[in-house]
């Protein structure tokens, strides 16, 4: 006790790190349960800037153990260049648990990444091409290579074998791509296999002792709820669950063990990638947004494509994880509006409604149908009590919160760790 699951509760890029640095020293464990390296977090530490893709965030925490568990996809050049490059800057990265039964994303993995959205044209989901897609379908396939694999050559060498059968058909009839060779995959498999040995770990075991043991563990969500691979978008998701279940089934502890569920959600809404987004704005709104907020992605540079709050995503967020708090970030960048916009329902074909359509197509027709709360001009950036805050500002977090579906806990008010404002204590 207790086991603390964090999710992003929109699109993606919601501040994870936020309620991260709140918890802080407090934490025993981070666990990073889904996705590779595709998420993307940037963290300033001592003035000191770290990018992370792979690692969880604990890595760079002395007192806290960091876990890649079994949901995780692993691209073990990355987690090697990250690690190296923080070893490079005297962090001490032994403690890091990596699960025997994670997966592993080959080169074979990226290149279909790559060539499967290229041949999709207009379909296209805008995917990261890190070859998380392809490596989750061969795990789904049971085709999959698993980190303990890198262990028994030859059993290594069967499953690249059985992977690479239909995959060269592929690649060269209908890819027109060349073929690639089992044994130069095996061969730059194993030449990690020393290196990972000591890190690799009964993760589940791990972390059902530490819960037993009254340690607190932070299970860190990649991506978030609307790219979760059976409740967002689909098919414009990732190809993992972003959502808290994922952190039972990603690192085997029971669903009964989490004690809490924090939602990240954005004062506004941001997306990477294709697919719907009923509030998305394309004029200078959208561009203002981009700019104030600096919202352009961590991992590929991209313009996010930015747009108001819609309250029946946090609702269906809510229900989805069983969000027991919010933590709303980035609330400053709304600062100097006249007025703001919330997305409260939707209209469909004419036809109101007022949760997220069940329906694909339904999502994809949906308007939104906007209130207007009164904005503030003041700078936020230094309040760290709710009443700091100008009174605008506060009725305008509490307005949301009455329409979100869970309270919000704490509230970003500007990019430092210590931009904060606490109303209720993420932990107990
Ligand atoms: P994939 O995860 O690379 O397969 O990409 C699938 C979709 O998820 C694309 O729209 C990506 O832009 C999006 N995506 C993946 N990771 C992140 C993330 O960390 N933040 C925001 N969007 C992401």
């Amino acid at each position: 006790m207790p086991a603390i699951v964090i999710i992003g509760a929109q699109w993606g890029d919601e501040g994870k790190g936020k309620a991260t640095d709140l918890l802080g020293s407090r934490i025993d464990y981070v666990v990073k349960f889904n996705g590779g390296n595709n998420a993307g977090h940037t963290v300033v530490i001592d003035g000191e800037k770290y990018a992370l893709h792979l690692l969880p965030s604990g890595i760079l925490s002395e007192g806290v153990i960091p876990v890649i568990s079994n949901g995780v996809v692993i691209d073990i050049e990355v987690l090697f260049e990250e690690l190296d490059a923080l070893i490079a800057r005297g962090v001490d990265v032994s403690r890091l648990m990596i699960s025997s039964n994670a997966h592993v994303i080959t080169q074979y993995h990226r290149t279909l990444d790559k060539v499967t959205e290229r041949f999709l044209g207009k379909r296209q989901i805008g995917t990261t091409g890190r070859g998380i897609g392809p490596a989750y379908a061969d795990k789904i396939n049971r085709v999959g290579i698993r980190i303990q694999d890198l262990f028994d050559e030859n059993i290594l060498r069967q499953k690249v074998q059985g992977a690479l059968h239909q995959k060269n058909h592929l690649l060269v009839k209908i890819y027109n791509r060349r073929a690639i060779e089992v044994e130069e995959i095996v061969s730059n498999l194993l030449s990690y296999a020393e290196r990972l040995r000591p890190m690799v770990a009964d993760t589940a075991l791990v972390l059902n002792d530490a819960l037993d043991a009254q340690k607190i563990v932070l299970f860190e969500g990649g991506q978030a709820t609307m790219l979760d691979v059976d409740h967002g978008t689909y098919p414009f998701v990732t190809s993992s669950n972003s959502t808290s279940g994922g952190a039972s089934t990603g690192s085997g502890i029971g669903p009964n063990r989490i004690d809490r569920v924090i939602g990240i959600v954005k004062a506004y809404t941001t997306r990477v990638g294709a697919g719907p987004f009923p509030t998305e704005l394309h004029g200078e709104d959208g561009e203002w947004l981009r700019q104030k907020g600096f919202e352009f992605g961590t991992t590929t540079g991209r313009p996010r494509r930015t747009g108001w709050y819609d309250a029946p995503i946090a609702r269906y967020s809510a229900r989805i994880n069983g969000v027991t708090d919010f933590v709303m970030t980035k609330l400053d960048v709304l600062s100097g509006l006249e007025k703001i916009p919330v997305c409260v329902a939707y209209s469909v074909d004419g036809v109101r409604v007022d949760e997220v359509p069940a329906s694909q197509s339904d999502f994809h027709h949906a308007v939104p149908i906007y209130e207007e709360f009164d904005g503030w001009q003041e700078d936020i950036t230094g309040a760290r009590e709710f009443s700091d805050l100008p009174q605008k500002a506060q009725d305008y977090v509490l307005a949301i919160e009455a329409i979100s579906g869970a309270r919000i806990s704490a509230i970003g008010v500007g990019p430092g760790r210590e931009a904060i404002v606490v109303r209720h204590d993420l932990i107990n």
